[in-house]
């Protein structure tokens, strides 16, 4: 079996536009241009895992039938050792003519916002001077880091986020397919972790069937060494009501018994303040909001991971005394638990107020 076939992501991975799920806009938009027989070059840009590949190949597919890989180059700009060698492969590519009925062949250039803005002013030379029988699909994360000029010349196509409906839908044929059984609190467990990210999502979908015929919420989340949200609500909740300590200890049991990294708490934590679960003012909110961005930064920057996560923790401290914060729990019950504040705490604030006096 080739690998192709071993990766769910690859194996289902629509072959033609119709068969991508959501993008309506983007598939109705691209089928005009198809329809005239000539197309743009394009600018695909949007968060990963959501289609943009996928809708190229599709393209090239839709253009050149089963001849398609003669007629298309696939680059990746951040694979190749600069934009020379880029230059190289397309002067290569374009210098034979195109096989079936279009008139162009199809480079396609992922990750072109990784090009520094030297590379992307070679590119564009290069978009036009290979104009007349090849057009460019270049495909982004981020449209801010492509230079203008290169913008003006494409026609851009946004990709959003999968809807959940859809997404899981999908997820529910893969398995039926694959005669694998999950759970409604798997699938939502999946969703959680993948967000829109139908790659992440049939990935995890993929490395669940592997340790379990059943596919639950705890296989999915052990599968992946990622942690409830519940776990990171509980992190909280002991914090507020049991003080810094406790926390430390529950804190590093999820970080090294599970193995889940800072930014994945940061991660559900962001969530769960914008879902409501955690509970403040709009002041408190956008002071947890702006903690956790800057966390998240220091940890990018490569700083000491349970130091800045106990920095995290007692800063949250401080906002729950300033703002209120609460934790809604479990579902059903929908309790709400005041934030009581701990001897620590007190003590603190007690000091703070003598000081300034
Ligand atoms: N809109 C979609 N419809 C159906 N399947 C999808 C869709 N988007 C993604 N997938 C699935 O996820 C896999 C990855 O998608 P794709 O390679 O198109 O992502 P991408 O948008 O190019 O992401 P990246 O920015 O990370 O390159 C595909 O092989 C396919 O199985
Ligand atoms: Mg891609």
């Amino acid at each position: 079996m080739s690998l192709e076939h071993l990766l769910w992501v690859e194996k289902y991975r629509p072959r033609r536009i119709d068969d991508i799920i959501d993008q309506d806009e983007v598939k109705r938009r691209i089928k005009e241009f198809l329809k005239t027989g000539n197309l743009p070059h394009m600018l695909f840009y949007g968060p990963p895992g959501v289609g943009k590949t996928t809708m190229a190949l599709a393209i090239a597919y839709e253009l050149y039938g089963d001849a398609w890989r003669e007629n298309v180059l696939e680059l990746n700009a951040s694979d190749e050792r600069g934009i020379s060698v880029i230059r190289e492969r397309v002067k290569e590519f374009a210098r034979t003519a195109p096989m079936g009925k279009a008139p162009f062949k199809l480079v396609i250039l992922d990750e072109a916002d990784n090009m520094t803005s030297d590379a992307q002013q070679a590119l564009r030379r290069l978009m036009e001077m290979y104009a007349s029988n090849t057009r460019f699909i270049l495909i982004a994360n981020y449209v801010s880091r492509i230079i203008d000029p290169i913008q003006s010349r494409c026609a851009m196509f946004r990709f959003s986020p999968l809807p959940k409906d859809a997404a899981l839908a999908k997820l529910r044929e893969i398995a039926q397919k694959e005669g694998v059984e999950v759970t409604d609190d798997g699938l939502e467990a999946i969703w959680e972790i993948s967000q829109g990210d139908m790659r992440k999502a049939i990935n995890t979908l993929q490395a669940a069937a592997a340790v379990s015929k059943k596919i639950t919420a705890e296989v999915v989340y052990r599968t992946v060494g990622y942690v409830e949200p519940r776990e990171i609500l509980e992190l909280i909740s002991t914090l507020v009501h049991s003080g810094f300590m406790k926390a430390r200890d529950k804190l590093r049991q999820i970080m090294y018994e599970y193995g889940v990294s800072g930014k994945d708490i940061l991660k559900i934590f962001q969530r769960e303040l914008m879902k409501g679960t955690i509970e403040t003012t709009d002041e408190g909110k956008i002071e947890l909001m702006e903690l956790a961005s800057d966390i998240d930064y220091r940890l990018t920057e490569g700083c000491d991971e349970e130091v800045q996560m106990l920095a995290f923790l007692s800063k949250i401290q401080v906002t729950a005394k300033k703002h209120g914060l609460k934790i809604k729990t479990e579902e059903g019950t929908k309790e709400i638990k005041e934030v009581k504040e701990t001897t620590e705490t007190k003590k603190t604030t007690k000091r703070r107020k003598t000081s300034s006096k």
